[in-house]
Order: structure tokens, then sequence, then C-alpha cells
């Protein structure tokens, strides 16, 4: 049973926690338990981002994931979380290039999966988009520097914005989707100097991937953080565990238990 007594975070306790230099922190999650743990320990934000095309699916680039699959993957997620804001990372190929299909795909996510706002990536390029789903009431996060649903134009995940144009372009961009009305900032892997430029530059919180210190919080991938992935070590990634090797050790175990008739044991059985 949900209690009610647990404050629920808001888009405005975000946006206060950055007025009062309070740090946020957000991790990804894709499935009810996990969720349920990620939020009982406190975590401000669950962003169910479409890294689960890799962690999940295994795809090796986030752009086959559908709009259906995060659906299932957010309403999964919104059936454990009890405090936390919960974002959902909008597909690709829903919300580039027409505005009005991004709104119904925003919708769509905020109806089927009860979920509290979205995340886009990209700046000017997208701010129609942003502009239609924000008048429908759905707070948008957004997402600049590197935008892996865009890696087919770059092809790499080198850091972003080292040069001073690139850099130039994000402080706008940065700009622009504050002033349009988004309630926070994604800034992937770019210079920690630039990250908290942006920082300092505007309103709403920043929270950074690979973006240093100087930002207003931090999210990282579950899978990665927890060492799930173990062929996954960009700088940036600070692993709090080795779960591969404990979830490997511990099938390993089972599987001897059983082929040595030590499982079940009498306790075990009825
Ligand atoms: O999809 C995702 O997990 C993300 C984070 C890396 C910010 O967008």
């Amino acid at each position: 049973m949900k209690s009610s007594v647990i404050p629920k975070i808001t888009t405005h306790v975000l946006q206060e926690m950055k007025l009062r230099q309070k740090k946020i922190s957000m991790l990804t999650a894709y499935d009810y338990s996990m969720a349920r743990i990620v939020d009982s320990a406190g975590i401000d934000v669950i962003l169910v981002g479409d890294s689960a095309a890799n962690v999940m699916a295994g795809h090796k680039t986030t752009l086959p994931i559908t709009l259906n699959e995060m659906i299932y993957h957010a309403s999964s997620v919104m059936r454990a979380v009890e405090r936390a804001l919960v974002v959902v990372d909008m597909p690709f190929g829903t919300y580039q290039g027409n505005s009005r299909e991004a709104l119904l795909s925003a919708i769509r996510i905020m109806k089927e999966s009860n979920a509290n706002a979205v995340k886009l990536e990209g700046g000017r390029e997208i701010l129609e988009s942003i502009d239609r789903i924000l008048s429908a009431g759905i707070p948008v996060m957004g997402h600049l520097g590197l935008t892996p649903q865009s890696i087919n134009k770059f092809g790499t995940y080198v850091v972003r914005a080292t040069q001073e144009d690139e850099a130039g372009k994000l402080v706008e961009d940065a700009r622009l989707l504050a002033g349009a009305g988004c309630f926070a900032l994604v800034l992937e892997k770019i210079p920690a100097v630039l990250a908290e430029k942006v920082t300092r530059e505007i309103n709403i919180p920043t929270i950074g991937i690979g973006a240093g210190s100087k930002v207003d919080g931090q999210v990282l991938v579950l899978h990665d953080m927890l060492g799930i992935n173990h062929d996954f070590s960009p700088r940036f990634l600070r692993r709090y565990h080795n779960l591969y090797e404990e979830i490997k050790g511990s099938v390993e175990a089972y599987i001897s238990d059983v082929k040595n008739l030590e499982f079940p044991n009498e306790r075990e059985q009825y």
C-alpha cells in the first residue's frame, strides 16, 4: 500500500533546491523492482531513460526504442515510486521535426504511464515541439551536449562543445530552453567550465553527466553505477558496486548447488 505522508518531489522543489544550492540526485530506472529500491533510498529524480534501449534491450544505440516500449518501462516505474519526480525520455522519432506529433507522443506518455514529465534532446531545432508540449501543461526537461539520439550525425561519443563556436551555441541553446519554460536541463559530457557557465547563466537546475561538479545535480545510468555493465568505463563514471561479478558468482554457486544435490536441503522443502 502506498503511504500518503511521503512528500512528493515536484519541479518546484527542484527549483527551490537550485535557489538554496542543494544538490539534486538523479538516476535512471526502467522497471518496478529497481525503481522501488532507488525511490526508497531517497533519490530526487528518476529518469526512465531511453538508455533502456542499451541496458535493458541490448541495442547498440538508443535509436531503436519505441514509444510503446518507453511507456511500458515508465508505467512499471510509476507503480513503484512514491517520492521521486519521474521523467520519461521521448524516444527518437517521436518529436523531431513535427510539433503536433511531439505533443501527441508526450500526451501518450503522460496519460498511459502517469509519469510527471518528459525529456527531449536538442536545442533551437526542437523549440517548437517543446513550446507545444509545455502549452499542454506537460513539464519538459531539456538535454544538451552529448545527445545520444544524434549519434549518426556525430559518429562518436567524445566530449562535446570543446570548441568556442560549439560552446557558444550550447550556451545560447541553454538560454532558449530555459526561456521557453523547461524546468531543468541535462548537460551530458561537456567541459566542466562550460557546464559551470551554463549553470550560472540560466535560472533552472542543470543536471550533469560527465559535466563536472559545478552543476545543480548529477545523473548516472543505474546499470553503469552498479557495475551491471562491465564493458562501459568512461572517465565520468563512478562505480559503486561490481554487480556483474556478484550476480555471476551467485548464479555459479546456484548451478553448483543444483548439480551437486546441495539445493534444496531438508529445510527448503515441504
Ligand atoms: O537515457 C538516459 O539514460 C539519459 C541519461 C544519460 C541522462 O538520457
